[in-house]
């Protein structure tokens, strides 16, 4: 083999490189591995003694960096001299879509990904594969390639002897299954021009990854394959959450349909739940990539079309606090409001474009008090996501006001609803005769995520909805 990898450089820190990287070190011992990032916290918090205080919450993630850290896994903010020494380095750095400019609101803002094209251009030494681990739009690899590129021609570089190959190797990790994602994986998808450094790469994943699960493809179709796995996982979300709306109206029950469909081996079981729409930091912002792509090529059909999903996700989030208000009695000025979950799914420590954030958004901005838990979103976060602190003082809370509770009971204390927002499996324990004496009458349960189940409210006096239930209104 031409390359044998030795050493990696993983530029980004977050909950891909992180994860990403920490599996990779558990399953290479003999390869080095670096993580770095600018920013600093993040770095002291991977260092971190205590296991708890990891930046990113993973199960499984912790016990991998016990094994790993400082043996051949390591933080720092050491940029400049992590790329010196790797044979590999992995781009994976934020690509949030664009607040400004060209493609505002739409493109991806590349400007992160092109700063780590020219530091590794000027650092580098040697022949360094650059491994492009972030979602990026079609045609990116070019993009990097010429950056990398007109440094060895112009001698940009501190050492006079570097070249450069780029590969597309996108990430399907989900947040909250990560671990077993990245160490289980569907597929690893390599998309690249020159095979002795798709060989290289391949060679670190045949550490643990059988050799059928390998797919080689051109740069262009792996950089498009990533963006279209999200847009159709997010459209099958879409798609059932609109069918959730229409159960509501007909007396069906989506988790019946659901069933139904799936059953069906051409459509499948996976990804059928409905919920309070969907979050997270990709798909929406994957989708409106695609929409920026085909606009940008001529398509506005197909632009359309995909724009569709992220529409009608933005209209569900918007229908469920409005249905709340409308139970209410048409408002909830004063009114107690727990919010169950704040992280866009379970088993995440993960707020970004969370369907919490709009709906208590607008439940504050109608004048309710929320009382917020959620067993592993800092309450700092809160207070960015909602653009608000929170009541520090909570006998004093009031309309507009939020308060973060660490306990379940005491987030219900006078509540006139409860809303569950996230599927932690605490949620679908809770002993409703306790809740049920503790909240205000009329008391309102609304189950976003159906982890309730209704036979334990037959003999209750609380109100339920649960979504896309139209059977018990
Ligand atoms: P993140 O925001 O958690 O982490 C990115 C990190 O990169 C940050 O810590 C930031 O400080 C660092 N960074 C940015 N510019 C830098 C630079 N020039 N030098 C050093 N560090 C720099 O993001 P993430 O969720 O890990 O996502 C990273 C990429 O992976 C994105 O393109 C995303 O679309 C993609 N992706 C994410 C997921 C996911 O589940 N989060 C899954 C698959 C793919
Ligand atoms: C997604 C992709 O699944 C993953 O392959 C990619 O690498 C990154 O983007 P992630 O966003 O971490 O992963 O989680 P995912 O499990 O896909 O959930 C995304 C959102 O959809 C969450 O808000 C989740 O609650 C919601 N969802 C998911 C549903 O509402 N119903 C479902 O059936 C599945």
């Amino acid at each position: 083999m031409k390359y044998k990898i030795k050493s990696i450089c993983c530029i980004g820190a977050g909950y891909v490189g992180g994860p990403t990287m920490a599996v990779i070190a558990d399953k290479c011992p003999n390869v080095v591995v670096e993580v770095v990032d600018v920013n600093k916290e993040r770095i002291d918090d991977w260092n971190n003694e205590n296991f708890d205080k990891l930046p990113v919450y993973e199960p499984g993630l912790s016990e991998i960096i016990k094994r790993c850290r400082n043996r051949n896994l390591f933080f720092s903010t050491l940029i400049e001299d992590k790329i010196r020494n790797a044979d590999m380095v992995f781009i994976s750095v934020n690509t949030p879509t664009k607040t400004k400019g060209v493609g505002a609101g739409k493109a991806s803002d590349l400007k992160w990904v092109e700063a780590c094209a020219r530091q590794v251009a000027k650092f580098a030494k040697g022949h360094t594969i650059v491994v492009e681990k972030s979602t990026l739009p079609v045609r990116t690899a070019e993009v990097i390639k010429s950056i990398l590129e007109s440094s060895e021609k112009n001698s940009l570089t501190e050492s006079n002897d570097s070249s450069f190959d780029v590969l597309s190797n996108p990430e399907f990790l989900s947040e909250g299954t990560a671990i077993n994602d990245l160490v289980n994986p569907d597929r690893i998808l390599i998309g690249g021009e020159k095979e002795d450094a798709i060989e290289a790469l391949c060679d670190v994943y045949r550490n643990w990854v059988s050799e059928e699960k390998i797919l080689k493809t051109n740069v262009w179709s792996s950089e498009l394959a990533k963006l279209t796995a999200n847009a159709f996982l997010a459209q099958r979300i879409s798609s059932i959450n609109s069918i959730s709306a229409l159960c509501e109206e007909t007396g069906a029950d989506v988790r019946e349909v659901s069933r139904a469909i799936g059953s069906d081996s051409r459509i499948g079981s996976k990804f059928l739940q409905s919920g309070p729409g969907f979050g997270g930091s990709c798909f929406k912002k994957d989708i409106l990539n695609l929409v920026y792509l085909s606009e940008f090529f001529g398509l506005p059909e197909v632009a359309t079309f995909w724009e569709g999903v992220v529409k009608l996700n933005n209209w569900h989030q918007k229908r469920i606090s409005k249905l709340v208000v409308k139970k209410l009695f048409g408002t909830v000025a004063n009114k107690k409001i727990t919010i169950l979950g704040f992280a866009f799914k379970a088993n995440t420590n993960d707020t970004r474009e969370s369907s919490a954030i709009p709906i208590c958004k607008d439940l504050i901005e109608e004048g309710a008090i929320l009382k917020i838990h959620d067993p592993k979103v800092d309450p700092n976060q809160i207070s960015r996501d909602l653009g608000k602190e929170q009541k520090k003082e909570k006998d004093l809370a009031k309309e507009g006001d939020w308060i973060f509770e660490k306990n379940i009971k005491s987030a219900c204390l006078d509540s006139d609803a409860l809303i569950i927002l996230t599927e932690w499996s605490d949620y679908s324990q809770i002993d409703w005769i306790e809740i049920e004496n503790v909240m205000r009458k009329p008391s309102w349960i609304f189950d976003s995520r159906s982890v309730i189940d209704p036979k334990d409210f037959v003999k209750s006096n609380l109100n339920v909805w649960r979504v896309g239930d139209g059977s018990i209104l």
